[in-house]
């Protein structure tokens, strides 16, 4: 019994081990037997309540690593388990009701919201993920959720084209911590944003997942802002994990040479 109880405290809660995705590349002529390995044999573990920041250049296959996790898209091979559950055996059903506990925030804030409703059914749909929000208790709850996300709650029934870049990832936000997640996956979180804006939306991250208990993939082709809020960092390099450290091992004592161009191309320290 006691080693057990060890196991299971000892097991992360995301864990993926040589997991590819793979995308059959199309010519003029049709589809050829030559494929993009935009994953490339990943292994990847995160404790409950950690933030890992995966960081690489564009093109290196972060998103694709990111959907795939989401289970947006499958794997070509590999494994994946979540809070020690192999996803993929899940019939779709079950995984549609699994789904409240993890949940993704994408780079560009406008596209993930829909144009045509309001801030308030937005989030109202999301609070009811989990289990039905009686209508009394809509607004409080919608209300609550926007100060969470430092935006007023009179604005609840504007339309995503009436707030700022910044506010739209703050409702984006919202949205995603709605159904209470476990895991928060953000790709490219503050990529699209102003960086007047940047540090707010990430402290804001960094404030829910003290808050909520959190577990964090924190993605983005900027070392100095994956820097920012993770606790562990790894370089991916045209599919694969070049470097895992801490933090401060992987910002001030890079070992691969591809870390310190990324190091170099950091705006300003
Ligand atoms: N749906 C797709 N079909 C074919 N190739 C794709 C697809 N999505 C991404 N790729 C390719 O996979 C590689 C990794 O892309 P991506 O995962 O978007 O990287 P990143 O998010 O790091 O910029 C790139 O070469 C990209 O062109
Ligand atoms: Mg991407």
């Amino acid at each position: 019994m006691r080693w057990i109880l060890t196991c299971l405290q000892s097991m992360a809660y995301l864990e993926i081990a040589d997991a590819c995705v793979h995308y059959p590349v199309r010519t003029a002529w049709g589809a050829s037997d030559r494929v993009v390995s935009a994953v490339d044999g990943v292994s990847l573990a995160l404790e409950k309540g950690e933030v890992l920041g995966l960081v690489g250049e564009s093109g290196c296959g972060k998103s694709s690593l990111s959907r795939a996790i989401m289970q947006l898209q499958p794997f070509t091979s590999g494994s994946m388990r979540l809070d020690g559950e192999d996803l993929s055996a899940l019939p779709p059903r079950e995984l549609r009701r699994r789904r409240v506990d993890f949940q993704m925030v994408f780079q560009d804030p406008y596209a993930s919201l829909n144009p045509r409703f309001s801030i308030y059914s937005t989030l109202v749909e999301a609070l009811s993920r989990r289990s039905p929000l009686p209508r009394g208790e809509r607004e409080e709850a919608v209300a609550e959720l926007m100060t969470r996300v430092g935006l007023r709650p009179d604005q609840m029934f504007k339309y995503p084209h009436e707030f700022s870049g910044g506010q739209r990832q703050r409702v984006a936000i919202a949205r995603a911590i709605a159904p209470r997640p476990k895991l928060l996956l953000a790709d490219e979180p503050v990529s699209a944003l102003d960086v007047s804006v940047r540090s707010q939306i990430l402290n804001l991250l960094l404030d829910l997942r003290r808050d909520l208990g959190l577990t964090m993939l924190f993605i983005s082709h900027d070392l100095g802002v994956v820097y920012h809020v993770s606790d562990r960092i790894a370089v991916m390099r045209a599919g694969r994990i070049v470097e895992q450290g801490t933090a401060d091992e992987v910002f001030f004592h890079p070992q691969h040479e591809y870390t310190k161009r990324l190091l170099d191309a950091v705006p300003s320290l």
